[in-house]
């Protein structure tokens, strides 16, 4: 029986967690599995019940799991918190807290939603990249980081970008090795004209290439490869970047598969498993059952696929994901005139049905 730890976290996090829940319910009745749940604050929510966005006893929870699925985190009321003590600062605390130095954002375009992205249909047909994204080192961790206020009156503010071999070495192989049951080509993203850092990475990777000479690598700098990503997104297989560079790439690619509601993501490496949806926490919509529940849903697939070992069950919630898809079936930040509107848990139960019948959507009778 396997434990599930629950982070729901703010806004439409909780919404869309409930309805991944569901959704992995059914896979466990269909393949006669079980699973137990433990839900613990992070966030704002645990800012507001604890003082602290990160809990002690969250990262236990976390820790005495096979999986973490998080919602998200973040809202204006906690805007106004200085940086280490905001919601962001909790999940920043639990990829560093657990490891998890792999960020895997898988984009796959899934067919009926082709007309959904702002790009041209056959510019982004069939795209299928995977960014992996170094998540514990780089500009989001470096020190020092500091404010000081100068003589002159105005402040400074300072990051750092730093990274070393051993950070670099480790998650290029884990681009290395997802190319390997992917298309076989890696593209490493830096700014490698302008950073130390990134001549470092550059280095490092081409030497970690090496090991995989069945595995193409090619270079790019990040400029350049966020101006390709628009003008032919289908040159791509898996995209191994920094963490600053992930970050704002992966929410390029996101929009590429028609919205960021859809975009899973899985951060490994560590302790345990995390799961969570790459959009955030959507304050403005939040409460309203409008929320597209699918990137949750996605993500517990990948739950399913890393943690739990059971790439069938993981499967079958694609499928069926893309069989509600079929039937034309979208929440509000995907419909488009003709398709047929839901709200957040009508999609979660469409997707339960799915699977309760297989997953397959049959075309001549419009039903599953
Ligand atoms: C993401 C998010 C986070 C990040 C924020 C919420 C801290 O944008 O997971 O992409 O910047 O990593
Ligand atoms: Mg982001």
């Amino acid at each position: 029986m396997a434990k599930i730890a629950l982070l729901p976290g703010d806004g439409i996090g909780p919404e869309i967690v409930a309805e991944a829940v569901k959704v992995l319910e059914a896979v466990a009745q269909v393949q006669d599995l079980s699973f137990t749940w433990e839900t613990a604050d992070m966030g704002g929510i645990a800012i507001d019940r604890h003082g602290t966005p990160l809990p002690e006893a969250t990262l236990a929870v976390c820790r005495s799991a096979a999986g973490v699925l998080l919602g998200a985190v973040g809202g204006p009321k906690w805007d106004a918190l200085p940086g280490d003590e905001r919601p962001e600062a909790g999940l920043l605390g639990i990829r560093k807290g657990l490891g998890l130095y792999a960020n895997l954002r898988p984009a796959r375009i899934f067919g009926p939603l082709e007309a959904a992205s702002t790009l041209k249909p056959e510019v982004v047909a069939g795209i299928d990249i995977l960014v992996v994204r170094e998540l514990t080192g780089g500009l989001y961790f470096g020190r020092p980081r500091f404010r000081e206020v100068l003589p002159n009156g105005g402040m400074r503010a300072v990051d750092t970008l730093e990274y070393t071999t051993i950070e670099i070495e480790r998650i290029a192989r884990v681009a290395f090795k997802a190319a390997r049951g992917r298309r076989g080509m890696v593209t490493s993203v830096d700014k490698a004209n302008i950073l130390e850092s990134s001549r470092l990475w550059r280095e490092t990777v081409t030497k970690v290439g090496e090991e995989f000479p069945d595995v193409e690598l090619s270079h790019l700098f990040v400029d350049n490869c966020a101006m390709q990503l628009l003008r032919n997104p289908q040159q791509f297989d898996v995209i191994l970047t920094t963490n600053m560079f992930g970050d704002i790439l992966s929410d390029e690619v996101a929009m590429l598969t028609g919205s960021l509601g859809m975009l899973a993501s899985a951060s490994l490496g560590g302790e345990v498993g995390l799961y969570e949806p790459v959009h955030g926490s959507a304050p403005d919509i939040a409460g309203q059952g409008v929320a597209n529940p699918l990137a949750a849903i996605l993500s517990a697939a990948m739950l399913l696929a890393y943690s739990l070992d059971n790439p069938e069950g993981a499967a079958l919630v694609e499928r069926s994901v893309e069989s509600v898809l079929a039937q034309g079936f979208r929440t509000r930040d995907i419909w488009q005139p003709e398709d047929r509107l839901v709200d957040t848990k009508t999609m979660g139960n469409l997707v339960v049905a799915a699977i309760l019948g297989g997953g397959v959507y049959d075309r001549q009778n419009h039903s599953l």
